[in-house]
């Protein structure tokens, strides 16, 4: 693809050609690092980035960036999913399970930075919500695996979406490892709440700073449409630097934001690393 095709724009102005986009969205597929992901969620970054009027080249290092920060660099490491079923698989009793889930747990920085108050974080965020019984966690990363700290009934369903299809297919497969009912599926939530029915509780844990540089009115419009009678929605506390940078009040201001304008009953609780609100929209069922 030449340079000068690039930008191309077709007859619609706003809209970038459809062959110029197809190149951009192949060309970051084919790099490894971003190979598994949803080819959706590219071709909407990519159709983004060429609207901007960019540059095929440009338009790719752009997107490439943009999946770096929403995505990839939330693992401290290339996930080895085949090696991690191994290792779950070979664990002969609870407690050995339970270590190697943290030992997997710990390669993902969210589930890392919530590692040292796992059990109290849904103890909390579940407290006194009379029934649970359908669970959808949003842009679920590994959170999934924490199941075995969740306290939930064992016949309470849990769905989860992420964006990266390999990752998807292994925590599928730790679904039914488990017995549980649900599934993982990949879904990109820039195209809204995933079209699934009514939950009791929807998470969606340090996913509002993650989609808003994506989609600066992301956030807003999934906690207005997905159909939860309760929504937990965390922001990280402190940068994946392990920095404080006046996060708490920054976010705590975000989430005043959120919630202006709605009668939502909201409780907020606050962890080392993490700040959680508990929002209960449940007059909307
Ligand atoms: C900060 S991590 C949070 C993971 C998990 N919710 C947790 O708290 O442990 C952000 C997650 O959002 C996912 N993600 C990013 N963009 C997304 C999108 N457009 N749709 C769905 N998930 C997305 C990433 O793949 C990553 O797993």
């Amino acid at each position: 693809m030449g340079e000068r095709q690039s930008a191309a724009l077709s007859g619609d102005a706003q809209q970038p050609d459809a062959a110029v986009m197809e190149s951009v969205v192949q060309a970051v597929l084919a790099s490894p690092k971003y190979a598994a992901l949803d080819p959706a969620l590219v071709a909407s970054l990519a159709n983004q980035e060429l609207r901007k009027g960019r540059q095929v080249r440009e338009a790719i290092k752009k997107v490439k960036n943009r999946l770096h920060q929403s995505t990839a660099s939330y693992w401290l490491t290339t996930p080895h999913y085949a090696h991690w079923r191994a290792a779950i698989e070979a664990a002969k009793d609870e407690p050995t399970r339970k270590t190697q889930l943290q030992s997997i747990l710990r390669m993902h920085y969210s589930m890392r930075e919530r590692l040292p108050f796992l059990a109290d974080f849904y103890r909390t965020i579940f407290a006194g919500l009379a029934s649970v019984r359908r669970v959808l966690d949003l842009g679920c990363g590994l959170n999934p695996l924490a199941l075995p700290w969740m306290g939930l009934p064992s016949e309470t369903t849990y769905f989860a979406c992420d964006i990266d299809r390999e990752q998807i297919a292994f925590l599928d497969w730790w679904l039914r490892l488990q017995g549980r009912s649900g599934q993982a599926f990949v879904w990109n939530l820039l195209a809204g709440a995933p079209p699934i029915e009514p939950v009791d509780v929807a998470l969606l844990l340090k996913m509002a700073p993650c989609l808003a540089q994506l989609d600066v009115v992301a956030p807003a419009r999934l906690l207005e449409e997905v159909r939860a009678s309760v929504v937990v929605v965390s922001f990280p506390a402190q940068s994946l630097g392990g920095r404080d940078k006046g996060m708490v009040a920054h976010y705590a201001a975000t989430m005043d934001a959120l919630l202006a304008g709605r009668n939502w009953r909201v409780e907020r609780f606050d962890f080392p690393t993490e700040l959680v609100f508990r929002v209960r929209k449940d007059r909307c069922f």
